[in-house]
């Protein structure tokens, strides 16, 4: 079947049983095209929280992303396209390693990165995403009254919030990182500028340190997205130093601009396990009413779990109003 029958088929799927498709940026094209949200971190877990109103969820996504959406909705069923599409990065930081963080520094409030599990956000204060991360730390240091905070597990991250929050950070657990962003060297931007001279430079804070200096912008995915929609009649090109999913977002919305990877590397394999195939797999066994073979596609935090993890993550999100 081609993929545009295939995504007509699941357009009508979706619609006749009234069920919302969420989608992260990095999620390929085919995806990205029939989800009704589609966004960062953040607003994902915004929209999960506010706008998504049906009582089944799809989230093309990674695995920690769902959780957050389930986490946020206990009454409904958050389904996920491929349980095995996980965050490496949030297997760094484990409840055990917080714990141990938290004995040695009893006083420091816990920031957890969102790409971690239901459990690890459960031992922390708050949350945040790489779009508000700076803000919720100089929240943070305000509600706390302290000057340093425990923060992880991006190392990356981690040290790009320390240089423009002014608040001192210990990492957790120390060597966390995206395998997908920090590969990305300076030579591949070098490289890439070498062929597009007047391309401005964007990266995910995720990338390591010399490539986000040398950046002319650094932000989330949605803040890239922002940042050309702003300046897309002032700057022609741009290298977009993050998962290539928002590439190909980009080239369909804004077709007069052209937009160039750094490296080829640059490829979630986690998010790319999600396939059309699967979400219409969904939608056929809610159409048939099989719910013994949906429960395999649903993503449940265990109750307490995720009691304990609701209050980082709405904090951060009450934060994120506010700001
Ligand atoms: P965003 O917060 O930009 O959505 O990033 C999520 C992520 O997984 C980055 O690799
Ligand atoms: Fe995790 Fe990196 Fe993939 Fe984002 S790009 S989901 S941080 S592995």
């Amino acid at each position: 079947m081609s993929i545009r029958k295939l995504q007509k088929s699941v357009i009508n799927l979706k619609e006749k049983n009234n069920v919302t498709i969420l989608a992260h940026y990095y999620q390929n094209i085919e995806i990205q095209e029939i989800a009704d949200y589609l966004g960062d971190s953040l607003g994902l877990s915004q929209i999960a929280h506010q706008k998504a109103t049906t009582r089944y969820i799809i989230f093309a996504g990674v695995v920690f992303m769902a959780e957050t959406a389930s986490i946020l909705n206990q009454d409904k069923h958050i389904l996920v396209p491929e349980r095995q599409a996980c965050c490496p990065l949030a297997d760094f930081l484990t409840p055990t390693i917080i714990k141990k963080f938290k004995q040695e520094y009893p006083s420091l409030p816990v920031v957890t990165y969102v790409n971690t599990t239901a459990a690890a956000k459960a031992e922390s204060d708050v949350c945040c995403t790489s779009s508000n991360s700076i803000n919720i730390v100089k929240k943070i240091k305000e509600e706390f009254e302290v000057t340093k905070i425990l923060f992880g597990p991006d190392n990356n991250l981690a040290e790009y919030v320390a240089q423009n929050s002014g608040v001192e950070i210990v990492k957790i657990p120390g060597e966390g990182h995206c395998y997908v962003h920090s590969h990305l060297t300076l030579e591949n931007i070098k490289g890439s500028q070498a062929a597009h001279p007047q391309a401005k430079v964007l990266v995910h804070p995720e990338c390591i340190k010399e490539v986000r200096e040398y950046a002319d912008f650094v932000g989330s995915t949605a803040g890239m997205y922002n940042f050309v929609k702003e300046n897309r009649d002032i700057y022609e090109e741009y290298i977009i130093g993050t998962e290539k999913g928002l590439l190909s977002r980009l080239s369909v919305d804004f077709p007069n601009n052209r937009f160039y990877l750094p490296s080829e590397k640059l490829v979630c394999m986690d998010m790319k396990k999600n396939e059309l195939q699967n979400i219409k797999a969904i939608l056929k066994h809610l159409d048939a009413e099989d719910y013994d073979k949906l429960k395999q596609f649903e993503i449940k935090v265990p109750a307490d779990i995720a009691e304990r993890a609701l209050r980082p993550i709405k904090k951060m999100l009450e934060y994120s109003k506010k700001s």
